[in-house]
């Protein structure tokens, strides 16, 4: 067992950021699975909104927020998080983030839903840049651990109290060292769960392997309730490539002129969808998208930017041009194939503006969370900033509570004794592969009732099967995977079941109107 003073899940913007805040004050343990970069964070293109424009004001960019999450926000986080943007761009600045200048200012880019430009960003990729001034930053502090390679299991609560309380106290997580195979506990006074998304319940998703949903799964096991699931947001503009699955043309390329094409008839659609035609929000365009490869039947559409100066269009997304050309693509002259993809959890575990969640001593930020922000559909930038906004204002909460938050008591080990080796691997494998086929063909862009009961059906049969094993065999990170991803589809197609309209990222043939009121789905354990 190992004791620190917060344990934090999670090594992308919002566990460092939590971590680095908190350090000036006491001990802090960051826990990863596998490597320390390789959360979304690291693979973030486009950029950070903030209001930094002369032009611009935080009750457009407020504004913006709430048009695109189709009023399912919470104003008081969108505010929260839109006044406190320039004060993390500026902290990033001084950690030696290396933002895109325009003469003495950040340049600001622009993408769809925001009426303004102001989205700084590093090239095309930014969140190489931020993942690795915040790593840098976090290593040289004295009181910051980094633990890449574990695998975290389960919330310790009152239940594993060697003097068993029964209570909903969280005290840490027991977690599984990648390399030993061992199983730790890693306590603390207080815990944050910064452990990204549940992307990879999808079968085509631009999310890293590791977003398999963990804490929300470890969360809502422990006994939070978490919000708007079925909020699920998918990119319009993923790589199309037999190869290559899952790399993201950022949508920055559409904010600086690319157009989206029939790849057969040449004709330029979006305006045929919404007057603000490629710069209208991700949910239209995807929708927009998935609705012409499926009407014509095609593999893709075509987005194109070779009618720009291809030296400004090499300029501006280097590493796309770059990536592109090795697949053959030259970007300054060609269209790119693009399909949709699932790309962002907006719904998570329910949290406070202070990233308090329903259980004593347990926070949450980042992607694994339902703050508020987002609503029914998040606004393209406004994900890495909620990282920022929220791993502060949990790391400002517990220094403030420092005194409350009482030390953890004796835990008991993880136990072992009723487990074997697992001699049935392929099970995992085959439940891996078919949850994450079921949930893109029957809980995609386009949704019926229809087709989330078949879903609901399969996960019903499938968790069954996926509890017996887990209870025979020893824990591995792809059983903990497997176990994490079956709990996350349960709670997206029971949110998807619950509402009863078309709202935002939640588009159901049987019900297309947008009810009046709108209400989050949040479940309850
Ligand atoms: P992550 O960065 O995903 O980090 C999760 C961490 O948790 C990792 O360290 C992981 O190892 C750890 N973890 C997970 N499970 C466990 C476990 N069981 N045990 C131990 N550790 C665990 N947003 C923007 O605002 N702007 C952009 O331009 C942008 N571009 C994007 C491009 C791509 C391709 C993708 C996929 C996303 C993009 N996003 C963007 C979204 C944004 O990157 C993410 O929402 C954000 O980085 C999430 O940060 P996070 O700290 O919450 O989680
Ligand atoms: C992109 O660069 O298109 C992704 C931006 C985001 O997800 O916010």
């Amino acid at each position: 067992m190992s004791e620190y003073d917060v344990i934090i899940v999670g090594s992308g913007a919002a566990g460092l950021t939590a971590a680095i805040a908190l350090a000036d004050h006491c001990r802090v343990l960051v826990l990863a699975k596998g490597e320390l970069t390789g959360g979304s964070t690291a693979w973030a293109q486009g950029g950070i909104a903030a209001v930094l424009d002369a032009g611009d004001t935080f009750e457009n960019h407020i504004e913006d927020t709430m048009v695109a999450g189709g009023g399912l926000n919470r104003r008081e986080t969108v505010e929260f998080v839109v006044e406190n943007a320039p004060a993390s761009i500026e902290r990033l600045v001084e950690m030696g983030v290396p933002f895109n200048k325009d003469a003495e200012a950040l340049h600001l880019t622009r993408e769809g839903g925001h009426s303004h430009r102001r989205i700084v960003h590093v090239d095309d990729a930014t969140g190489w840049a931020v993942q690795a001034a915040l790593l840098k930053t976090a290593e040289a502090h004295p009181n910051i651990t980094l633990l890449p390679g574990q695998a975290c299991i389960d919330l310790i609560t009152g239940r594993h109290e060697l003097r068993y309380s029964g209570s909903g106290r969280v005290w840490g997580v027991y977690a599984l060292d990648e390399a030993t195979g061992q199983v730790h506990a890693h306590v603390g006074r207080a815990t944050i769960l910064a452990s990204g998304g549940a992307g990879r319940v999808y079968q085509f998703s631009t999310a890293p392997r590791g977003a398999t949903g963990d804490g929300i799964a470890m969360a809502w096991r422990a006994g939070c309730r978490v919000s708007n699931m079925e909020m699920m947001q998918f990119h319009p503009t993923c790589l199309y490539n037999l190869d290559v699955k899952n790399f993201l043309i950022t949508e920055a390329v559409r904010g600086e002129g690319g157009i989206l094409k029939h790849p057969v008839t040449g004709h330029r659609y979006m305006p045929d969808y919404d007057v603000r035609a490629e710069l209208a929000p991700r949910d239209v365009v995807a929708r927009a998208n998935d609705d012409q490869i499926k009407r014509s039947g095609l593999d893709y559409v075509h987005l194109d930017i070779s009618h720009l100066d291809p030296d400004f269009v090499a300029g501006h997304f280097p590493n796309i041009y770059d990536k592109l050309l090795t697949l053959g693509i030259d970007m300054t002259k060609q269209p790119i194939p693009v399909v949709p993809a699932q790309h962002y959890t907006c719904g998570g575990i329910l949290i406070d503006l202070a990233g308090r969640t329903d259980l004593p001593g347990l926070y949450a930020a980042g992607e694994c969370t339902e703050s508020g922000l987002h609503g029914a559909n998040r606004l393209a930038s406004n994900s890495l900033l909620e990282c920022f906004v929220f791993g502060e204002a949990a790391a400002k909460d517990i220094v403030a509570r420092w005194d409350q938050l009482e030390p953890p008591p004796p835990i008991r080990p993880w136990d072992e004794s009723r487990v074997t080796d697992s001699d049935e691997e392929v099970i995992i494998k085959q439940n891996w592969t078919e949850i994450r086929r079921f949930m893109w063909n029957y809980v995609g862009i386009v949704r019926t009732t229809k087709r989330l009961e078949r879903a609901q059906h399969r996960i019903n049969m499938m968790t069954h099967e996926v509890e017996d094993y887990y209870g025979h065999f020893r824990v591995t990170t792809d059983l903990i995977e497997l176990r994490n991803l079956l709990q996350c589809a349960d709670l997206i197609v029971k949110s998807a079941l619950h509402r009863k309209e078309s709202r935002g990222l939640h588009y159901t043939l049987d019900y297309p109107e947008m009810l009046a009121q709108a209400v989050d789905t949040v479940l309850v354990p």
